[in-house]
């Protein structure tokens, strides 16, 4: 059976996924700042001790990371750091650490989303971080020649959280319909590098 590593599995996303993957037959591990272990990806010290057990897998999604919201003015540089440090960073951690934990063909998946390249005024952080991490993902294929991936899905904003948000949720798509571009690229390894939701790709600008 196939094992698959969901980060942030108790989220909006990650819970979603976790419930695609366990449906496709996969063994899940879920696993967030408060599980047993516990992974924190903010943390060096954290992503390193998860990843000193002796688990391997064959998909690593990784749907967690946090990113200031807010307009130029209303950010401080903490924000931009704090955003840097936690989706951004957070996930190369993931990566540096999880590459060496990933069965021979298996996939990291990265998770991005679509101010990337579709934002919105105060979404500067967000953006930044989304598009950072796809440079950083397109850059490492060009040394990872040993047949495992890592790819990154910008997803766009789900009808789940825009409700939350307090926005009209009926044009964004359910998180369910997300959660399975995550499984089909580990079904199809031999997938795209950079995944969105069809019919939410970029749009020309
Ligand atoms: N929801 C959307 O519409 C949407 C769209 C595009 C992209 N995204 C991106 O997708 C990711 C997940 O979004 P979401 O809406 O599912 O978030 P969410 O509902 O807030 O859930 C976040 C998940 O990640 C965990 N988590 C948070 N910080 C963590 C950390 N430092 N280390 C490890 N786990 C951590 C949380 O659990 P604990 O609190 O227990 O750690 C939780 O399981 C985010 O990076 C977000 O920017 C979301």
């Amino acid at each position: 059976m196939k094992k698959a590593l969901i980060i942030g599995a108790t989220g909006t996303i990650g819970s979603a996924v976790m419930k695609a993957f366990t449906d496709a037959g996969f063994e899940t591990e879920g696993v967030s700042r408060k599980t047993n272990p516990a992974l924190d990806i903010d943390q060096t010290e954290s992503v390193d001790r998860f990843w000193a057990n002796g688990s391997t897998f064959d998909v690593i999604v990784c749907a967690a990371g946090n990113a200031s919201y807010g307009t130029l003015d209303e950010l401080g540089e903490d924000s931009y750091r704090q955003s840097f440090n936690s989706k951004l960073l957070g996930q190369v951690r993931v990566v540096r650490r999880g590459l060496k934990k990933l069965n021979p063909d298996g996939v990291i998946i990265l998770t991005g989303g679509m101010q990337a390249y579709n934002p919105w005024p105060g979404t500067s952080a967000v953006a930044m971080v989304n598009a950072g991490l796809e440079g950083f993902v397109k850059a490492i294929t060009r040394e990872i020649n040993d047949g495992r991936q890592v790819c990154i899905f910008h997803p766009p904003l789900v009808a789940e959280t825009a409700r939350l948000m307090g926005m009209n949720s009926s044009v964004f798509p359910a998180v369910t319909d997300v959660a399975q571009v995550y499984l089909r690229r580990a079904l199809h390894a031999s997938g795209y590098l950079v995944m969105f939701l069809e019919g939410f790709g970029p749009k020309n600008s």
